[in-house]
């Protein structure tokens, strides 16, 4: 019997990865699944940034790059900062890595250990608590609620806070609600921090171009009070379409960079060197495939608000960023794992339960609009006609 240690028992995992390998079991059996369990965008990387990536292997990047990246890409993500957040960012503080994952996962690892507690959202990405759990610190939810657009209410944030408190976790646009937190919360947050000096923050800002309605995404790098303690958490998967390249980045505070270099020395060397030149062309090139993504996204968005909204027992509110509807389900009187799983299986419909993103998610499930609206439309309608014979079943 092997012996293997006692944190691995305490990881958890992402539900998305294994309702989308339920729906292609499902599939091969010959069933048709139309997938709204989807985290990443429907659309292809844009040509000029797959042609950088090519260029680069014919022009013979195939070895190591330096640990946090090469200087080139880290000077492009410092002006592109620049460009949409108005801050000035020294690019040896930015830490390439592969995916915006692994930032999340070394923070985490900085700040972790047995005694100290670590904030996070809750419904949020089900990683933090994952990797929290394993660090063996103490995971404390941040609850997010509908009555507040899924937005974080500062006042409770600050009240969660204890001595042990190492760490806080924020997302905004987020996953799973496409809440927006507005700025005059993010500015009650940072005043109260002032505080805390001995509290970092780790501010996932992977959908941070992601809104809709002109609404404004505040960056935590705003606020130089905090500007020392903030982990600020982005990368192309969203953006840029990129998630299968595995590309993201951190700009750390100059305390942390060191210690987050050796993370990467430790654990993966360097990021894919074609990869890293993807990433520069995306940030230097063209925006327009990012503009016609999001005005796509946000025609879907429109829809799929009202759609869902004239479902029996289902509520929605307006879902302000990211590629998210976090329905309320509790209408329906049905569990959001055991609608879930009646949605794949009976009507052939992937959505992601809302508990699969913390025990705050009950009552809601997760709809990504990554899909066409065509399918968006036909899942809608597969979803109403199976609500529907559930509530004639009920009533028999
Ligand atoms: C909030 C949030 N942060 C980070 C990530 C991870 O992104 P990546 O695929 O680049 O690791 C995701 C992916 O779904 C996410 O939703």
């Amino acid at each position: 019997m092997l012996k293997t240690a006692a944190a691995v028992a305490r990881l958890g995992t992402e539900s998305a990865f294994e309702v989308l390998a339920r729906a292609k079991q499902l599939e091969a059996q010959g069933r048709d699944i139309i997938n709204l369990g989807i985290g990443q965008p429907d659309f292809k990387t844009p040509d000029h940034v797959v042609e950088a990536a090519v260029r680069a292997l014919r022009d013979g990047h195939h070895g190591y790059t330096p640990a946090s990246g090469i200087a080139e890409l880290r000077e492009a993500v410092a002006e592109d900062l620049e460009l949409r957040h108005r801050v000035t960012v020294d690019p040896d503080c930015i830490v390439i890595v592969p995916g915006g994952k692994v930032t999340m996962f070394f923070a985490v690892l900085i700040f972790g250990a047995s005694g100290a507690e670590i904030l996070y959202p809750n419904p949020g990405f089900p990683i933090y608590e994952s990797v929290i759990n394993f660090s063996g610190a103490t995971a404390v939810p941040i609850p997010l609620r509908e009555a507040n657009g899924f937005a974080f209410s500062a006042e409770e944030v600050l009240g969660l806070i204890t001595p042990r408190t190492r760490l806080i976790i924020l997302n905004s646009p987020a996953n799973p609600t496409g809440g927006v937190t507005p700025r005059a919360e993010v500015e009650r947050l940072v005043e109260g921090l002032a505080a805390r000096p001995d509290i970092a923050i780790l501010s996932d800002e992977i959908y941070g171009q992601m809104l809709y309605d002109g609404r404004e995404h505040v960056s935590l790098l705003q606020f130089p009070e905090i500007r020392e303690r903030v982990i600020m958490l982005d990368g192309w998967s969203k953006t840029y379409a990129m998630t299968g390249w595995r590309l993201g980045y951190a700009v750390w505070p100059k305390s942390l960079v060191e210690t987050a270099t050796r993370l990467a020395i430790n654990c993966h060397s360097c990021v894919n060197a074609a990869a890293q030149f993807a990433g520069i062309a995306a940030l230097r090139g063209p925006q327009d495939a990012v503009a016609e993504m999001m005005a796509a996204f946000d025609m879907r968005r429109r829809y799929i608000h009202r759609a869902l909204n004239a479902l029996p027992g289902v509520s929605c509110i307006d879902p302000a960023g990211a590629f998210y509807a976090f329905p309320n389900i509790a209408g329906t009187g049905i569990p959001a794992k055991a609608l879930e799983v009646d949605l794949l299986e009976k009507a052939g419909v992937a959505t992601i339960a809302g508990t699969s993103f913390g025990r705050h998610g009950e009552g809601y499930l997760r709809v990504s609009y990554a899909n066409s609206r065509e399918n968006i439309e036909a899942a809608i309608a597969r979803i109403g006609n199976h609500l529907a014979e559930r509530a004639v079943a009920r009533r028999a």
